[in-house]
């Protein structure tokens, strides 16, 4: 299971990531345009915070084939572990298609349908990403999409992988991992609600004022 957090904020991922076990980062260019921040830039301030083994999830922004295979072949080449994510419409299935010829590695978005996800698996995408939240808000079942697809892959032996995307609350993340998907990209506030119990914290606080009152600060084994 790989987990990412969906964000280009450095201080909310530098605050998350030490009690994180992170893959990297998922972007989207209305997440980077929120930033405000170059590509290259971004990506090396976020290697410093979470490691040099942090892979990134990044988009293209043209809308035509040659421009999305011109964009995907550049942003392969920076020097980063950087999983090329294109739409899953038909110039992106069209482009996914031919850039698997040359081994990039990519990113199917934007799905909101089973039946767009087994293309962009057809074509050999490496991971594929629902949309969950944004198909519960179409009137449709996102959980259920993202059941389906991951049956399908299992049954069709695809090489895909599920990242699921769009989450509004922890218990939809709960849901897609009980159906065994690969990967979930999780916003910072949904990462940070996964991260907080507090009846843990009250509990701890209770060990704490009993202990401070017999031994005050000695540790545990002086
Ligand atoms: C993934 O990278 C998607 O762009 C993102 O998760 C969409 O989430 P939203 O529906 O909260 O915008």
């Amino acid at each position: 299971l790989e987990i990412y957090l969906d964000s280009a904020d450095v201080a909310g991922i530098k605050n998350l990531c030490p009690a994180l076990p992170l893959a990297g980062v998922t972007t989207n260019p209305s997440i980077l345009a929120a930033s405000g921040i170059g590509l290259h830039e971004l990506l090396t301030v976020l290697t410093n915070v979470i490691g040099p083994q942090a892979r990134y999830h990044v988009q293209v922004v043209s809308n035509t084939l040659e421009g999305i295979v011109s964009e995907a072949h550049k942003l392969h080449a920076l020097p980063f572990d950087i999983i090329v994510k294109i739409p899953a419409h038909t110039a992106g299935l069209s482009a996914i298609k031919l850039l698997k010829i040359d081994n990039i590695p990519l990113l199917a978005t934007a799905i909101y349908n089973v039946q767009q996800g087994m293309l962009a698996a057809l074509h050999g995408a490496d991971y594929l990403a629902p949309y969950l939240n944004r198909i519960d808000n179409q009137g449709f079942d996102g959980v259920g999409v993202v059941g389906d697809l991951q049956t399908l892959i299992d049954r069709y032996q695809l090489p895909s992988k599920l990242l699921v995307a769009s989450f509004k609350n922890v218990n939809q993340v709960l849901q897609v991992l009980k159906l065994g998907v690969g990967a979930v990209t999780l916003p910072l506030d949904i990462a940070q609600q996964i991260l907080t119990t507090p009846a843990t914290d009250t509990a701890i606080e209770k060990f704490s004022q009993d202990w401070q009152a017999t031994f005050a600060d000695k540790l545990s084994f002086e």
